[in-house]
């Protein structure tokens, strides 16, 4: 089984942008996290991060696998497009945020890509992602 893994806008600079709210490891430590479980799992990862929603789109269409994990970042509160894409892939999908975006700025609360997704994860950090793969591999069988 295939797993895309994909980041959105800001997510490339974790570690060093606001680590008080999104701690102090990387987008690569989180890669290897995911990594190192996938093996266990048995399962393939494609881990991909991008500043652009295009990009984001076209991996979704393009990009070989059977289930989809997200953090779209501020995407999240206002993108259709990607909302759409992720509609239209016909994957089961997991929307992952490593803050609790309940708990921030009234503009956070509101989710459009989330409507999308089969579960979203948002306030466990990096444990969120690891949950997210825990749960799609089941799916996967
Ligand atoms: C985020 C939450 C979003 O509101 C924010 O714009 C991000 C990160 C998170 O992982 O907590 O870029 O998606």
């Amino acid at each position: 089984m295939k797993i895309l893994v994909l980041n959105g806008p800001n997510l490339g600079t974790l570690g060093r942008r606001e680590p008080e709210i999104y701690g102090t490891k990387t987008l690569a430590d989180l890669e290897q996290l995911l990594t190192g479980r996938a093996k266990a799992l048995g399962v393939e990862l494609r881990f991909r991060q991008s500043n652009h929603e295009g990009q984001l789109i076209d991996w979704i269409e393009t990009e070989p696998s059977e289930a989809i994990i997200i953090n779209p970042g501020a995407l999240s509160h206002y993108s259709l497009a990607l909302a759409d894409a992720l509609r239209g892939s016909g994957k089961p999908v997991v929307e992952v945020h490593i803050s609790n975006v309940f708990s921030r700025e009234p503009d956070r609360h509101r989710m459009v890509t989330a409507a999308a997704a089969k579960g979203v994860i948002s306030g466990l950090g990096f444990e969120g992602y690891l949950a997210a793969l825990d749960y799609l591999a089941k799916l996967g069988g």
